[in-house]
């Protein structure tokens, strides 16, 4: 059998470390929603395992929503332009959305995204990021909810993909080199 678990050089963040701090975040958004029914709209792919165990830890009224995305330009290197690949299925006039993320890394993405959904008539449209990489920021983004801040490695894990894989690990943790080059 493989040991994908073993592709890791390091880990980061245990499925333990990671379910807490979900739980505290969770806490935060049933205060500060009280009463509200919010959309979560998670960002695929990366963000299906944060948004699985967040909404399954609130308690309270939410709906779930998906987008795709993807950045256009060069290489390895976010443009900043992206492109819809799958719309909201939710008119969001009068709706407060709670944008469900795995990271922010440059920023560019969220950054957009932002953007186009406040163009939308929502009522209210804030951030929550399982992790951030505050190294590699390009854009500032204003995030509500916020797991942890991690160095600027490479990681790879619980939504994070290196080539679409590694996503079904428990665990984040830093691609061991081997595996890439
Ligand atoms: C990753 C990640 C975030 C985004 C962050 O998604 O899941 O959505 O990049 O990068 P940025 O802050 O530099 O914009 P990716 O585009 O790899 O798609 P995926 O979620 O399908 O893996
Ligand atoms: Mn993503
Ligand atoms: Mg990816």
């Amino acid at each position: 059998s493989q040991n994908i678990a073993g592709d890791l050089e390091e880990i980061l963040l245990t499925e333990e470390q990671i379910h807490g701090r979900l739980a505290e975040m969770a806490r935060q958004i049933e205060t500060d929603y009280a009463g509200e029914n919010v959309l979560l709209v998670g960002v695929l792919k990366g963000a299906v395992m944060v948004m699985a165990d967040l909404a399954r830890e609130l308690n309270m009224q939410v709906t779930m929503d998906w987008m795709a995305v993807s950045s256009y330009g060069s290489g390895t290197t976010s443009s900043g332009v992206v492109r819809i690949l799958k719309d909201l299925d939710s008119d969001l006039t009068g709706r407060k959305v709670l944008i469900v993320e795995d990271i922010i890394d440059s920023g560019l993405t969220l950054s957009w995204l932002i953007a186009n959904l406040k163009s939308r008539g929502p009522a209210s449209v804030e951030i929550c990021a399982l992790l951030r990489k505050p190294e590699a920021a390009r854009v500032d983004i204003d995030v509500k909810y916020l797991g942890f801040d991690i160095p600027n490695k490479f990681v790879v894990g619980y939504g994070l993909d290196y080539n679409e894989m590694y996503r079904n690990l428990r665990s984040v943790g830093i691609l061991a080199p081997h595996v890439y080059s």
